[in-house]
């Protein structure tokens, strides 16, 4: 034997040795961000014994991007609402938890009757036949796409953006232009990822794995529980609660904002902005990729270069939920009325519009959702600005009707936010299956989690609450299994 590996084998005894003593009493674990994944992959390493955790969240609640609000007496979600893929060949995981066991109130969205409900610039509304036709012509470019999508080599080197694919089939060079195919074309894609055809990638995103694999129907959640009763039932199960449901585990620490985070060969060390050490054996970060962008959490030392490149690449997109009220309805209600558009000549200016007849009845409330740079311009402006915007919209889409002032309006600023940067991720041109899957890759003893991480649902709360399983999985095979390498290939491999 000569010195070298005797000292590994020393070594190595030693390691196993307090490997073990670990072991018994079972690996302590910190989890950064009590959203939808921190909560789920808290869940799965209690199933598995590890129940020595320290869950930090840096706002007063859980629930993350799962957030309801009091607005004008009736709660609103100023996060997620949709439970999107149901109905389909796979059963979507939120769908029994939302729908059989905490029978949180929801409404399927019928968008079937669009094509009635298209309002020009200075107002009326399209032929309905005519908007009809346009409407089938950018459903056929998008079947048209996902079959090209279908043919492109499954390692994303011949990837392009949705806006390439739209050229390819309409030879128009920036893509659909008038007004009302620039609405339908926002109404398709931004208002699901939240940037634009030129910035999305066609073969992660068309066709997408959501609606493939757990069916096209979403559905709306409207419950005075809030969407984030989803979050507290799962907390629930593994963290002490009150008989109102209120967290009161010792393990959740609420208001506690991580700035460092520490790691080597032996264990991880976390500090928070109110100078508080938390030392255990790993760490799972649930923070949005927006966060990590940021310099909120610095780490010690720095990830390493293919980690930070598959942070940096890939993309936070902003979604502004603004909700107004108003002192009487001035909009037509009634079946297939629930969705309406507006078709300004700048494209994505205060598109896409819902009422709730069914959902909030007497509210007097309608949603106008925006994105992009919308969402940032909005953010940074005074809500009376958007609000004195959003009427003057209103004014020329029903230029008939007495449109009177908005009482109240609701202006979630989620990009602003250093907790947040963003609302959702989306998959950019120019990222592959291997830098994305480097995302969820840990980096010797972090691990991390977020929506961001999902295998193939990214950008919503099934995606959280499936990635929160995978990484802690991936966490478990190390802790106990000593299955610590977790190799993701290159980008050229
Ligand atoms: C406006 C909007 C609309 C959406 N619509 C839908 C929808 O209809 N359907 C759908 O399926 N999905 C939707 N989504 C996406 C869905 O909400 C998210 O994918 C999901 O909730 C993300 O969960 P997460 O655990 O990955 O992240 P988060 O919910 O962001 O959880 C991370 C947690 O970390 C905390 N944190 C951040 N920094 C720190 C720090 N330094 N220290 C400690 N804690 C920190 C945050 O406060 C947060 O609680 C929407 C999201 C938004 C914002
Ligand atoms: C939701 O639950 C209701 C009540 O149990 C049931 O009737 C309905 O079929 C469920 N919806 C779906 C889409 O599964
Ligand atoms: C918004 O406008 C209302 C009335 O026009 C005014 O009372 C209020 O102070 C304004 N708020 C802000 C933040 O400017």
């Amino acid at each position: 034997m000569t010195p070298t590996t005797a000292t590994a084998l020393v070594l190595t005894l030693t390691l196993a040795h307090y490997a073990s003593l670990a072991a018994a009493a079972g690996p302590r674990v910190i989890i950064v961000g009590a959203g939808m994944s921190g909560i789920s992959a808290g869940k799965r390493l209690s199933e598995a014994g590890i129940t020595d955790l320290v869950i930090l969240e840096a706002t007063d609640h859980i629930g993350g991007r799962m957030h309801k609000t009091n607005f004008g007496g009736i709660n609103v979600e100023m996060g997620a609402n949709w439970v999107e893929g149901v109905n389909g060949g796979k059963m979507n995981p939120i769908w029994p938890i939302v729908n059989a066991t905490l029978k949180l109130r929801n409404f399927r969205s019928d968008f079937d009757g669009l094509a009635d409900n298209i309002y020009k610039e200075k107002g009326g509304v399209y032929d309905k036949e005519y908007a009809q036709k346009r409407i089938d012509r950018s459903d056929e470019v998008e079947e048209n796409g996902g079959k090209l999508s279908a043919k492109l080599h499954p390692s994303g080197q011949d990837d392009m953006s949705i806006l390439a694919m739209q050229r390819l089939n309409d030879h128009l060079p920036n893509g659909p232009t008038s007004p009302l195919d620039m609405i339908l074309d926002y109404f398709k894609y931004d208002y699901e990822f939240a940037e634009p055809p030129r910035v999305t990638s066609l073969q992660n995103v068309v066709p997408l794995a959501t609606f493939e694999d757990f069916g096209d129907d979403v559905y709306f959640v409207a419950d005075q529980r809030g969407y984030e009763a989803v979050v507290y039932y799962l907390a629930g199960q593994y963290l002490k609660a009150d008989k109102s449901g209120n967290i009161v585990d010792p393990r959740l620490q609420l208001s506690k904002v991580v700035r460092e985070i520490s790691y080597s060969r032996s264990g991880v060390t976390v500090k928070t902005e109110d100078n508080k050490v938390y030392k255990a054996d790993y760490v799972m970060v649930s923070t949005s990729v927006g966060v990590l962008q940021s310099d909120l959490i610095q780490f010690k030392p720095q990830l390493p270069n293919w980690k930070v490149l598959s942070i940096y690449q890939f993309d936070m997109a902003v979604y502004t939920k603004i909700f107004v009220k108003f002192p009487k309805k001035f909009w037509p209600e009634g079946k297939g009325r629930e969705f309406f558009l507006y078709a300004s000549s700048r494209r994505g200016y205060y598109g896409v519009w819902q009422e709730f007849e069914a959902q909030y009845p007497d509210a007097n409330v309608l949603l106008v959702t925006v994105t992009d740079e919308e969402s940032r311009r909005i953010e940074q402006q005074s809500d009376n600005q958007t609000k004195a915007e959003i009427v003057e919209v209103l004014r020329d889409m029903f230029p008939g009707a007495d449109v009177p002032d908005a009482t109240d309006i609701l202006v979630p600023r989620w990009w602003s936010d250093r907790f947040y940067r963003g609302t959702f991720s989306n998959w950019p041109i120019g990222v592959n299956r291997y830098e994305y899957d480097q995302l969820r890759a840990p980096v010797g003893r972090v691990y991390f989690t977020g929506e961001h991480t999902s295998e193939h649902y990214n950008g919503y709360v099934h995606g959280a609450y499936l990635a929160g399983i995978d990484s802690a999985d991936i966490l478990i095979n190390c802790a106990q299994k000593k299955m610590c390498k977790y190799h993701v290939p290159g980008k050229y491999e």
